[in-house]
């Protein structure tokens, strides 16, 4: 068989949830993808760190624990690198693009972390990098961002891109639950990872929403001007209150410029209103809306995570990859031509809900009222709760610079007439 037409060679790097589904897929659909790509391909190998364990889907005479030599036989054209973490997928994902070979990868934190160079090093070795499943699993909206809205200028993406989270805040609102009973809720069902550390502090959602602004905006993000608040200090009190003002809390990653063209990246619990679409993604799905200048505000939904979506989004580069190795060409791009500032949430224009516990006395709400004044930061809803001990106002403000809200909190703490500060969220979605 000549060289041009023997089968597109594939290393499957990790057999584990992800890996398995996507090994399993490609067996199944063997026939109809090959007719899509427009030539025979096969798995190599495939690698993973315990060659003993039993494996369904996958010929045993395939599994090898060497990923290293697997990823450079010579018979392989497309490294999936499904092993994640950013230490030996680092290596093997440079690696297998300074080879020449094409690499698709779910790997949301090395993408994160070096996605700018490692499009730069596929580009000097004329090698593909597609990475639909390293963002919101199963939803296209990468390609979208790298093709579809590649004529249109973005200003905003906002979502829900961490299915554990979303799980966790869902289960406290619909039932009510404490944050500790709901995260033992989503460990029991699978949903949680036994350290759930890098979704609950928001630290999965924060390397998504860098590349998506990366995408979004053809600039490297300042990874370290980040904004990243998790959902760990979510209280009952604070869904109760959400939801008496006609709101409930979601995890939003969000990525926007400012109107001096820097970028703000934050993750954050927000007040989105009960009427928003944001509002109805429950459980693990996730939804991302992207806000371009001709195109409008564009709607994603769909399923965030799990081995059998995810790997649909892992074929989908990879028949791309392939498409492309048999046309001899390549999907080649620049992706970080603009070189923007990073600024921190201080530059992003909020809205905050406030909610104080009062000394029940004439003359309160003029003296909170003028904090808020002082700061340039303007009222929009005030309520007030209960008597004695037990005085309350809840507000809500309208939009402002994050820095100034937050410089009026903190006035807030200080005032003699406020007793506490019990609750403070930003709120997103009002239209
Ligand atoms: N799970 C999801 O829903 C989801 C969704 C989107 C993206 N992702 C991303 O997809 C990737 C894989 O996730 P996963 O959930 O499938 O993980 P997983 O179930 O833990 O599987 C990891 C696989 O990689 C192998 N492996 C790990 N380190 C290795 C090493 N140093 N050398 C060789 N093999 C190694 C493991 O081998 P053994 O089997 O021998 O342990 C296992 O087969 C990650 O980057 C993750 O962030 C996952």
């Amino acid at each position: 068989m000549s060289e041009e037409m023997r089968p597109i060679g594939i290393a499957l790097l990790g057999a584990g949830v992800v890996g398995s589904a996507v090994a399993k897929l490609l067996t199944e659909h063997h026939d109809e993808l090959a007719d899509r790509i427009g030539r025979d391909f096969r798995i190599v190998g495939v690698g993973v760190r315990d060659k003993t364990k039993s494996r369904e889907h996958i010929d045993p005479s395939l599994i090898t624990s060497d990923v290293q030599a697997l990823a450079a036989d010579p018979a392989v054209d497309v490294v999936i690198e499904l092993i994640g973490g950013t230490d030996d997928a680092a290596v093997l994902v440079a690696d297998a693009l300074k080879s020449g070979r094409s690499v698709v990868t779910a790997n949301k934190a090395l993408i994160a972390r070096e996605g700018t160079a490692l499009h730069a090093l596929a580009a000097s070795h004329d090698a593909d990098l597609y990475y639909e499943a390293a963002v919101a699993g199963a939803i296209p909206l990468l390609r979208p961002l790298r093709e579809s809205f590649i004529g249109d200028r973005i200003t905003k993406v906002l979502g829900i891109v961490n299915g554990t989270t979303n799980f966790i805040l869902s289960s406290m609102t619909e039932h009510g639950t404490t944050y500790d009973t709901a995260l033992a809720q989503a460990q029991a069902l699978g949903y949680a990872e036994a350290d759930p550390s890098a979704d609950v502090l928001g630290l999965d959602s924060a390397a998504k929403a860098t590349t998506l602004a990366r995408l979004a905006f053809h600039s490297e993000v300042d990874s370290a001007k980040v904004s990243v608040q998790g959902i760990t200090s979510v209280t009952a009190g604070d869904i109760a209150a959400a939801k008496a003002m006609g709101f409930v809390v979601k995890l939003l990653a969000v990525a926007e410029l400012t109107p001096q063209d820097e970028i703000v990246v934050r993750v954050h619990p927000s007040l989105v209103p009960a009427s928003h679409p944001l509002a109805s993604v429950h459980d693990a799905f996730n939804a991302v809306f992207i806000n371009a200048e001709a195109a409008g505000e564009v709607m994603f939904y769909g399923r965030g995570a799990g081995g059998t979506p995810t790997a649909s989004a892992i074929i989908g580069d990879f028949v791309t990859v392939a498409r492309n190795i048999v046309q001899g060409s390549r999907g080649h791009e620049v992706v970080a031509y603009r070189h923007l500032q990073t600024q921190t949430i201080g530059a992003a224009r909020t809205r905050y809900y406030v909610n104080l516990q009062v000394a029940d006395q004439p003359g309160v709400l003029a003296s909170i009222a003028n904090v808020f004044a002082q700061r340039g930061v303007s009222i929009q809803v005030v309520r007030q709760d209960g008597a004695g001990e037990d005085a309350r106002i809840v507000l809500r403000t309208h939009e402002a610079l994050d820095r100034d809200l937050d410089a009026t909190v903190a006035a807030l703490r200080t005032l003699p007439q406020v007793r506490e500060v019990l609750g403070v969220m930003r709120v997103e979605g009002e239209r």
